[in-house]
Order: C-alpha cells, then structure tokens, then sequence
C-alpha cells in the first residue's frame, strides 16, 4: 500500500527543473513522493499519477511550510526523506545588488531550507530515522563573478549541511549535501527574468554584457541533463548509508579543481575568463 512506500518531499519540482526530474526518478524506484511548487499548475502533469501526492510549497513562509508538513503527516503518517530543492540564481555586482533581492535569495535558498528542517526534525527525531538532503551548488567551490549573492547562499547551505550533518547523527537523521554542476533546468529563465528588474549598473555599465550571460551561465549545450543528474542522485540518497557530499554535472570536475588551487593561481585565472 501506498503508505508502506518510503515517502519523500521534495521542494521546487515545477517542470523542467531538477526538483521535477527528482520527482520522477524517486518515484520510479518504488517511493511515495510529495512534490511540492509554488503553484500546482507547474506540476499538474503530475496530478493524476497515484505516486505522487501534490501540494503547495512556498519555502520562503513559515505558514506555507507549517501547513504542508501537517498535511502530509496527516495524510500519509510520515516523512522519509525531504529534499531542499528549491532555489533561485540572482545575478548582479554585489556593491549594486538592491539588498532586497539579497534579501529574497537568503530567504529562499538558505532560510527556506532551514524552515523545512526545522519543522521536519523533530518528526524524523521521534522516529531516530530520516534523510535529508540539501542542494548546494559548485559555484560555492570556486565563486565566478556577477553571481556573488547566489554562490554566499549555496555556500551557507554547504557550511550549515555539514553541522547539521553532526548534530543530527544523534538523533538518527542522515544529512547529504547534493552540488550539482551545471544542469539543464529553468534556472537560467527564472535568473533572466529576475535580473530585468534590477536596476541599472552604475560602476558597471561596461560589464552589463558579462553579468546579463552570468545569467544563463550553466544553461549550455554541455549540461548535464536533469534526469540523468536525478537518477545518481537518487542512486546515492537511497543508500542505506548516504554519502556526505555527492557532485557531478558538467564542470563539477573543474570547480573542484579550481577548489583546490591557491587563490592567487584562482584569481588570475578567473579574472583572464571573465575579463575583471
Ligand atoms: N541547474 C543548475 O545548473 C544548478 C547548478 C547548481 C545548483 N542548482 C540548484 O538546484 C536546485 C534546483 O534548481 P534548478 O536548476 O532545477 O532551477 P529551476 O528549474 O529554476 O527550479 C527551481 C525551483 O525552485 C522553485 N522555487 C523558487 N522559489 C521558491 C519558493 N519560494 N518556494 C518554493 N519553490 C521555489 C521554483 O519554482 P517556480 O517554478 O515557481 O519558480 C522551481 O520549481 C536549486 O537549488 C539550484 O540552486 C542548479
């Protein structure tokens, strides 16, 4: 029966992102996933498959997280997995980024992945079981320019995943951190349609064209397409034992690289890539 299936929520599943191929992937492998979107309409191709069950998710309100939990625990009984999916890019100079669009990135990337912790822990801690896995970013290994706000975010998820990885051990609870390279998805539609509401550069005017492509920087003919970015990840999630950290996606391999190289070497490369 359905509620025997492990059941798995997931944020940001909206078609043609990875949170939508996640969905897919979880689902074919035996699992009960409840995916979640902001607006149901961009996951109504789900709608009348029984493995799913749908539900509005806005992780950036307490209310809007508070009510899908209750319901998915009233409705199915419990939460195996949850997956902190969503997110979103913000593209600008930081010294010209208006604060509040810092603001709306924070909100969703990090403070809405600790909303959906916070209130699924002490779930999973009543049970001394559960998995939770953080999407972080590559761009947090070796930060380009003209996406500084987004890469501090995924960076904060990757600093607060390995604690939580440690003060959750106790109560029975895995904790991964997935960092996916580039990945074909929406990403780079919702980051263009963002980015027109900033305002114009001042100091920057003549890098406008180099922070516009940052934009769409991971959307090329190379990424890694989602679902084949879902099915090794769910691969490792469903092990018994979970690995701490999983990369792949095109340029995972050398983000990592650049990770490791001393920072004038890094420097010098970047600033040669990206003309600053
Ligand atoms: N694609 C890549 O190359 C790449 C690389 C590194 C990391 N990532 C990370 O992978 C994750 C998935 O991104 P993606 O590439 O699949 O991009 P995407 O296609 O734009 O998907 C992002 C999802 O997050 C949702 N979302 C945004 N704000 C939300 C909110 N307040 N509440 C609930 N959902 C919200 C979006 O919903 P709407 O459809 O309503 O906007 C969408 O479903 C993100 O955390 C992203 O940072 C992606």
């Amino acid at each position: 029966m359905a509620y025997e299936k492990q059941v798995v929520v997931i944020t940001g599943c909206s078609r043609g992102g990875i949170g939508h191929s996640l969905a897919l992937e979880f689902a074919s492998r035996d699992c009960l996933v409840v995916a979640t979107a902001r607006s149901l309409t961009s996951i109504s191709d789900l709608q009348t498959d029984p493995r799913f069950f749908l539900q509005e998710l806005d992780v950036c309100s307490d209310e809007s997280v508070r009510h899908a939990l209750s319901t998915v625990l009233e409705k199915l009984g419990r939460i195996d997995i949850v997956v902190n999916n969503a997110g979103m890019q913000c593209v600008g100079p930081i010294a010209e980024v208006p604060l509040i669009a810092i603001e709306k990135t924070f909100n969703t990337n990090v403070y809405g992945s600790l909303r959906l912790i916070q209130g699924v822990v002490p779930h999973m801690a009543s049970r001394k079981k559960g998995k939770i896995v953080n999407v972080g970013s590559v761009s947090a290994l070796a930060p380009l320019p003209w996406a500084g706000t987004y890469t501090a975010s995924k960076a904060a998820i990757h600093a607060l995943t390995d604690t939580l990885r440690l003060e959750l051990r106790p109560l029975g609870i895995d904790v991964m951190n997935v960092v996916p390279g580039a990945v074909k998805s929406n990403i780079g539609n919702s980051a263009l349609a963002t980015y027109n509401s900033m305002p114009e550069w001042k100091l920057y005017k003549h890098f406008a064209e180099a922070i516009h492509a940052r934009a769409t920087y991971s959307q090329s003919a190379k990424s890694t397409p989602s679902e084949e970015f879902a099915r090794k990840t769910v691969d490792a999630v469903l092990k018994k034992n979970p690995p701490a950290w999983l990369s792949l996606g095109h340029q995972s391999t050398i983000m990592a690289i650049l990770y490791h190289m001393p920072i004038f070497i890094r420097d010098f490369l970047l600033r040669k890539r990206f003309n600053c």
